[in-house]
């Protein structure tokens, strides 16, 4: 009976409706200056049709999102001004879960043929909705990339497990980051999950990523933040009982356990 509820409500929460994305972080491959104003890839999503994103004049320009949890994407609209510099055509959407080359490694979800300046332009994928974390627009050719205004339409999926931060930040404002999308620093249940960070970890820019896994000095004990108990380890033998400390996984080798002072920044794991 009651897991018959459990799977009604997770199904109810699966079949949550489509909307727009708010939110995520931006780049773009250089960003153009003038009169002191820089046009940073922000301004793509400012929800502001008259603000763009505008990168310098080369081959090859991309602007990208990290939607900062995983999206079954259905479509994207840009709109952009009509303005003589604007050529979108030969463009291309990338989709996927990989920051690889900004974003071109993951799978190309539609190539824009034909663009109408100063409108709203809807795309779909070629291959219907597509599931991803990163959405990519490059610009072939040696022009410059102008973005009034970027909507993605899509779903969000309920993350399987990890998601990595390439940011480098104390314990404490990782802890916070994560907190801001209402998730947790990682909490590592068993040898599986463990083997999944380890993976994703290789994706990481520094040689630890912070686990949600803090010590106390008063009650000397090493605690799981969401609360959950400590019986699954990973520990290296550098693991030292003093204040302040928190626990980081090493992102290459054995992918060991390490105690480390939390004033320290490395990258972070946030989960639901
Ligand atoms: C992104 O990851 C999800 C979940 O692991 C997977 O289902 C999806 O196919 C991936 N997307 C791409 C484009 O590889
Ligand atoms: C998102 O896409 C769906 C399906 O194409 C559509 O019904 C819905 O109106 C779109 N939402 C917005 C806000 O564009
Ligand atoms: C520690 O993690 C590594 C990498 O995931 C794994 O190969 C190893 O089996 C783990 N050790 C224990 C004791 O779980
Ligand atoms: C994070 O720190 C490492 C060194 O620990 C550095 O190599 C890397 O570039 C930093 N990453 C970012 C995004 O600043
Ligand atoms: C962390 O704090 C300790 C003690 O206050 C200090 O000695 C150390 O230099 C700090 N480390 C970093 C990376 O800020």
């Amino acid at each position: 009976m009651w897991s018959l509820l459990l799977l009604l409500m997770s199904l109810i929460a699966v079949l949550k409706t489509e909307e727009l994305i708010q939110g995520g972080k931006t780049h773009q491959t250089s960003e153009y200056e003038d009169g002191g104003v820089t046009y940073g890839s922000n301004r793509a999503i400012d929800g502001n049709l008259e603000t763009c994103a505008h990168s310098l004049k080369q081959s090859n320009s991309w602007w990208n999102i990290d939607l900062l949890g995983l999206y079954e994407i259905s479509e994207i609209i840009i709109y952009d001004v009509d303005h003589q510099h604007v050529d979108m055509t030969d463009s291309s959407i990338y989709i996927g879960n990989s920051t690889e080359t900004n974003g071109l490694a993951n799978s190309r979800c539609t190539k824009i043929t034909n663009f109408n300046k100063g409108k709203k332009n809807t795309f779909k994928c070629d291959e219907g909705s597509m599931l991803g974390r990163y959405v990519t627009i490059y610009s072939k050719g040696n022009r410059v990339l102008i973005l009034c205004e970027v909507w993605i339409n899509g779903t969000r999926k309920a993350d399987p497990g990890l998601m990595l931060i390439k940011e480098n930040k104390t314990w404490v404002d990782a802890l916070s980051y994560c907190r801001t999308l209402n998730m947790h620093l990682a909490y590592i249940s068993d040898i599986e999950v463990q083997a999944k960070a380890a993976f994703e970890s290789t994706q990481s820019n520094s040689p630890f990523v912070w686990l949600g896994l803090r010590y106390t000095c008063t009650l000397d004990f090493w605690f799981w933040i969401n609360g959950h108990s400590l019986d699954y380890t990973n520990w290296s033998t550098h693991t030292e009982k003093e204040c302040d400390m928190s626990a980081a996984m090493e992102t290459t080798g054995d992918h060991l356990w390490y105690s480390k002072p939390d004033n320290e920044t490395f990258n972070f794991f946030c989960t639901e």
